[in-house]
């Protein structure tokens, strides 16, 4: 079954409201396998459901991030929890991508073609970690979540281009920067198995990120000139004005950002 473009963000609408996370994955694995990008584009006859509360299961604890209680990673516990809160992360991921699919949907198709194969990916990435988590002797929901992903998606929901901005060019962008010391401190902890799930999930990532800044370079005309100003005037709009260093250039050149995006990042403070 090849399923026609309204019924693709029908399906999108519908996967991310389910609450289960199997239930979820196996909607976004038969999203995949249903779309072809040769399926021509039909005008929408789905009435609009605006989603505050994407569908996540009653068990997850969702508290304010600085209720999160913290732990080092040295210790078997404080490591379950970093695995937990990267899983989480990678679930969020899921209800993102599902969102960006079904609320904006004046793009080519070759845009949601993307998507739903970056949704696929977010989905492997989740069941790997819950897999390695459930190793570890704890499960999905075992520990407090925070919200905050979730939280900017709503920030930019008007505007794909502020989305694009805000997700996978920049928390999305911030996880390329981080993963090499987080891998090291793993590694001096001990923590292989952690270290080498994050490397296959970094590959990944780095073409998510790449993805985003794809369409927002064709949102901006294709002129990286223009980018680089709406990116900066969105960082600004909404006071993201400090960035940890260091960049990771290397990814972040591969995933998309010109030097004068780097160069701005740089030149603000840490
Ligand atoms: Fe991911
Ligand atoms: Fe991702």
């Amino acid at each position: 079954m090849s399923l026609q473009f309204s019924e693709m963000i029908e399906k999108a609408s519908t996967s991310l409201l389910i609450k289960d996370p199997d239930e979820k994955v196996k909607s976004v694995y038969s999203l995949k396998s249903n779309w072809k990008r040769e399926t021509g584009k039909t005008e929408i006859q789905l009435k609009f459901i605006d989603v505050i509360v994407p569908g996540r299961p009653d068990f997850l604890n969702i508290v304010h991030k600085k209720d999160l209680p913290r732990r080092g990673i040295g210790t078997a516990i404080g490591h379950a929890a970093f695995v937990h809160a990267l899983t989480h992360i990678e679930f969020e991921a899921i209800n993102l991508a599902l969102d960006i699919i079904y609320r904006f949907t004046e793009m080519p198709l070759n845009f949601y073609t993307d998507w739903i194969q970056l949704c696929g990916e977010e989905c492997s990435h989740f069941e790997m970690l819950r897999s390695h988590l459930q190793t570890l002797g704890y499960s999905y929901g075992d520990f407090p979540v925070h919200d905050d992903l979730w939280d900017l998606s709503q920030l930019s929901k008007h505007s794909l281009l502020e989305r694009l901005a805000l997700i996978p060019r920049m928390a999305e962008a911030r996880g390329l920067d981080v993963t090499a010391s987080m891998q090291s401190r793993l590694l001096e902890c001990g923590h292989t198995v952690t270290s080498e799930k994050l490397q296959t999930i970094y590959e990944e990532e780095i073409g998510h990120v790449q993805t985003g800044s794809k369409w927002f370079l064709y949102l901006c005309g294709g002129s990286q000139e223009i980018a680089c100003k709406e990116y900066i005037s969105i960082l600004n709009k909404y006071g993201f004005t400090e960035f940890r260093k260091p960049l990771n250039r290397t990814a972040r050149l591969k995933a998309g950002f010109s030097e004068q995006e780097l160069a701005y990042l740089e030149s603000c403070s840490s």
